[in-house]
Formats: C-alpha cells, sequence, structure tokens
C-alpha cells in the first residue's frame, strides 16, 4: 500500500511505481504513470483510423517526436502531483492523478500500453472567443479541490482493446477511487465529435447527461466538426447547496 497521501493508489513492490487497479471482471486492466517507452505503442494508436477521427489534438501523420512531446507532457504533470503529495497532509486535494496510462498485464507479467485518461480543468472547446478565456480564466483561478472547478475528460483505448468494457471501468474507477475523493472532482463538462457513438455511451453510462449539439462548430484538420456537449455532476452536489452552507459557516 503506498503512502496515506497517494491513498487509494497501491505501489508495485518490485518497481516503486504506483498504480490502480480496476475491479473485477477488468481486474488485469491498471493504470500506472506515463513511461517514456510509452510512445512507440502510442504513435500507433494516434494513426489508427478507428481512433484518431475522435480526438482533436493529434496531427496527422502522427510522428514519434510528438508522441515523446506527449508523454513528456504527461509524465510532467504525474511528476509534478507526486511531487506535491509527499509534501502535502494525508487529506489535501490533489490537482491531478499520478496514474494516466491504461495498461493490460498478460499472464506472462508483461503490461502492455493500451491507451490514457487525463481529467483536467475545462477548456471549453465548444465555446469561441472572449466567452471562453472568460470561462477558462475564472476555473484557473480557482483552489487546488474547490467543488466549483469544472474539469473535463481525455480518454482513448487502442482499438485492439474497443467494446470490452474497458474505458467505462477506466472511467468509473478513475472518477470513483481518485478524481471524487482525491480531486474533489465535482462538474465535469465534455464535449464528444458528433459520430463518437462509443464516446457518447461511456459518458452516458457514467452519468453524465447530453446538454447541446452544435453542428459544424468547430475545425479540426481543415475539416468544421459538430459536438456533442455532455455535463456530469456529483451526485448529491449541487453549487447552490455549497454557496449556501458556505454563506452559514
Ligand atoms: C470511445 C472509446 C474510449 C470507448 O472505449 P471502449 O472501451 O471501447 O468502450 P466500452 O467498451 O466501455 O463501451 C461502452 C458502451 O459503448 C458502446 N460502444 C463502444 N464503442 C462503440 C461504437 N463504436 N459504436 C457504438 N457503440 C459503441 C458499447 O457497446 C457499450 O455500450 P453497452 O454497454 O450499452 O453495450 C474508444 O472507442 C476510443 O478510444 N475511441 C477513440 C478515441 C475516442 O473517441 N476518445 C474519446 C474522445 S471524446
Amino acid at each position: 500500500m503506498a503512502a496515506p497521501q497517494f491513498s487509494p493508489l497501491d505501489v508495485n513492490p518490485e518497481t516503486g511505481e504506483l498504480f490502480l487497479r480496476l475491479p473485477h471482471p477488468h481486474a488485469t486492466i491498471i493504470l500506472t504513470p506515463p513511461r517514456t517507452r510509452d510512445a512507440e505503442p502510442i504513435v500507433d494508436i494516434m494513426n489508427d483510423p478507428a481512433v484518431y477521427p475522435f480526438l482533436g489534438r493529434p496531427k496527422m501523420p502522427y510522428l514519434l517526436e510528438a508522441a515523446v512531446a506527449l508523454v513528456a507532457e504527461n509524465k510532467h504533470a504525474s511528476d509534478a502531483v507526486i511531487k506535491a503529495l509527499e509534501d502535502a497532509a494525508p487529506d489535501a486535494f490533489a490537482e491531478d492523478c499520478p496514474v494516466s496510462s491504461i495498461r493490460e498485464v498478460l499472464p506472462d507479467g508483461t503490461e502492455v500500453y493500451i491507451g490514457s485518461i487525463r481529467v483536467k480543468r475545462c477548456n471549453w472547446w465548444e465555446v469561441q472567443g472572449a466567452q471562453r478565456v472568460r470561462l477558462m480564466e475564472q476555473n484557473a483561478g480557482r483552489a487546488t479541490g474547490d467543488p466549483e472547478t469544472v474539469w473535463q475528460v481525455s480518454d482513448y483505448v487502442a482499438s485492439s482493446h474497443h467494446r470490452r468494457g474497458i474505458m467505462t471501468a477506466v472511467l468509473r474507477t478513475f472518477l470513483d477511487q481518485w478524481a471524487i475523493p482525491r480531486m474533489g472532482v465535482r462538474h465535469l463538462h465534455v464535449s464528444v465529435f458528433t459520430g463518437n457513438e462509443g464516446s457518447v455511451r461511456v459518458f452516458e453510462k457514467t452519468g453524465f447527461v447530453l446538454v447541446d449539439t452544435l453542428e459544424n462548430c468547430i475545425e479540426i484538420r481543415g475539416e468544421m466538426r459538430g459536438l456533442h456537449v455532455m455535463d456530469w455532476h456529483h451526485s448529491g452536489y449541487s453549487a447552490a447547496l455549497v454557496s449556501c452552507l458556505f454563506l452559514r459557516s
């Protein structure tokens, strides 16, 4: 078991690396910090036509240098939150999650990189101009653990592992085990390209509600795309209730 600051993450006794194991029936899936050698499988996943059309960020073709930069960015975020938690009280909120790489553990113990999940402060892809800047600035100004912070999810899994219930289990576990108790996440706001039925279904199954669909609202790789906008609120949490309790205290 990891130090209390990292609860409920586990520690690999051989490598000292933090990890989070999914519950049955997905116990062969673990989340770990990013590793430098994830870059090569990421190149394959990002160039897969079953994956990249549904992601906004990758430039095509997706080159190794882009994957190396992505892993470095995610590793930096993981290292930063580990460092912050090492120096923090056991019940302190975290700004991020140390584990974001999804791996399948094979019977011989080999760990195969199969995807990624990050929960970060929301950047309102569907909103344009000054309004977007204002929303992002307001959100960035909130303290770590502030229940009014709005978060977003970015995730993908290799097409070899699609439709096995993996991302639904990863997202539920990530929210229940880390984002809700350790980051204080109470409100998630995501946008999903229209046509991405799998992602909409994963979010619906996790309790997200479709709030809007905007056609031709964002240009991605030279093409206008539509977005489904979906929201999730932690059950029992309402901003009005929190303000009320805050005013009374
Ligand atoms: C979207 C994605 C993360 C789903 O992951 P997954 O592990 O395959 O999803 P699950 O197996 O947990 O499926 C959850 C539900 O979605 C359905 N589903 C999954 N893929 C689907 C698809 N392509 N079309 C229709 N339904 C789909 C499943 O049948 C399941 O529904 P059910 O339980 O009612 O039968 C995965 O397809 C992916 O990585 N896609 C490319 C990148 C991406 O879209 N990322 C999200 C960006 S917002």
